[in-house]
């Protein structure tokens, strides 16, 4: 019976054993494979207990034969601690690991974190891009400008009484000649009439982006440093059809088909006829707003057929040559294009507002 029981046991407990701690996954499993077939109430150990009760020879053989069970069980058993530790040391470690490659980019260089060009930058350059795609070039003139420029030779003459919106900081720099901060982009054009005239180089198909300044008290529509971009277009036998076409073309380009605009009677000293461009106010689309001053209508800027006195300025033939101009709000197109109520948030740099476009 004993001896049955022995015999039985050292290749089943062997088997089971083996089985046991290939099958442990973990340390701590290979912890309780060993007090379960190697401890003291294991059914080894229960069966060396047996021993005694065989006679000598066969006492002496079947204890043989558990120790070496007991042997290749504990080997076993310490290779198999040793796998599964340097695993779990290894987890441990990629658990633990810092990647960089992944937490850089996600969090140092995602697209909310990163700058990108103020709405005012953007509208200009898409402004330029679509004169540009019309055939226009693009020039740019200085900020600071004489009275001849930003006045005289546009035929506002002293005293004249245009000259009372256009107010603006004059600069002491000791010169003769009063220089001020321009209060529009429009003394480009006769920077640019006076260099076509001087190289022999009509006819001129130019836009002139750039900052102008007034003593205007910021509103909802003003702000005392805004961008403005003029246009000029000097040729042999340009219309007043030209003009019109062309703002046709720019507002479709600049917001899209089905922009409602119109063209009002206005009074500039520089052109003869003059119109003001006004689009439908995009926050209320019509209905009358804060923003409109609830007129529903927004004006973007002034235009209208070079005067014969501009051209007299700058000694072009008005008999040969004839040409529209206009000069646009960039501040204000970008603020109808975005649909934004306040044009002062332009400055304020509050990251929400500005991040929203
Ligand atoms: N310079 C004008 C202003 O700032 C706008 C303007 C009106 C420009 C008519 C033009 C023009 O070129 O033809 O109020």
């Amino acid at each position: 019976m004993v001896t049955d029981n022995v015999d039985l046991d050292i290749d089943g407990i062997a088997g089971d054993g083996e089985q046991a701690i290939a099958g442990a996954s973990s340390t701590d499993a290979l912890s309780q494979v060993e007090t379960q077939y190697l401890g003291k109430r294991s059914a080894l150990t229960r069966a060396h207990r047996t021993l005694g009760g065989l006679d000598p020879e066969a006492r002496k053989e079947a204890g043989r034969q558990l120790n070496e069970v007991r042997g290749r069980l504990e080997a076993q058993l310490e290779a198999r601690r040793g796998e599964l530790a340097d695993a779990e040391r290894a987890e441990a470690l990629r658990a633990d690991r810092l990647d960089l490659t992944e937490v850089i980019p996600a969090q140092v260089l995602s697209p909310a974190d990163r700058g990108h060009l103020h709405l005012v930058t953007r509208a200009r350059a898409d402004l330029e891009d679509v004169f540009v795609g019309m055939g226009f070039t693009i020039a740019e003139g200085p900020e600071a400008e004489t009275d001849w420029y930003n006045f005289e030779a546009l035929n506002i003459p002293p005293a004249h009484p245009a000259r009372g919106m256009y107010d603006t900081m004059y600069l002491d720099i000791g010169e003769p000649e009063t220089v001020l901060l321009r209060t529009h982009t429009s003394p480009v054009q006769i920077h640019l009439m006076e260099e076509a005239v001087r190289d022999d180089s009509l006819p001129i198909h130019a836009v002139m982006p750039g900052k102008c300044f007034r003593l205007d008290t910021p509103d909802a529509r003003h702000l005392p440093v805004f961008n403005q971009i003029e246009g000029l277009v000097i040729d042999r036998g340009i219309t007043f059809g030209d003009l019109a076409g062309t703002i046709q073309v720019f507002t479709e380009a600049y917001f899209g088909e089905g922009m409602q605009s119109r063209l009002r009677p206005a009074y500039f000293p520089f052109t003869e006829p003059s119109a003001e461009l006004e689009i439908t106010c995009t926050l209320c689309m019509g209905e009358g707003c804060r923003t409109c001053s609830h007129t529903g209508w927004i004006e973007l800027g002034g235009c209208g057929m070079v005067d014969a006195a501009v051209f007299a300025a700058v000694g072009i033939d008005a008999d040969e040559w004839s040409g529209f101009a206009f000069g646009f709000g960039i501040d204000r197109l970008a603020q109808m294009r975005q649909e934004v109520p306040d044009m002062r948030s332009f400055l304020e740099n509050d990251i929400r507002f500005l991040s929203q476009f």
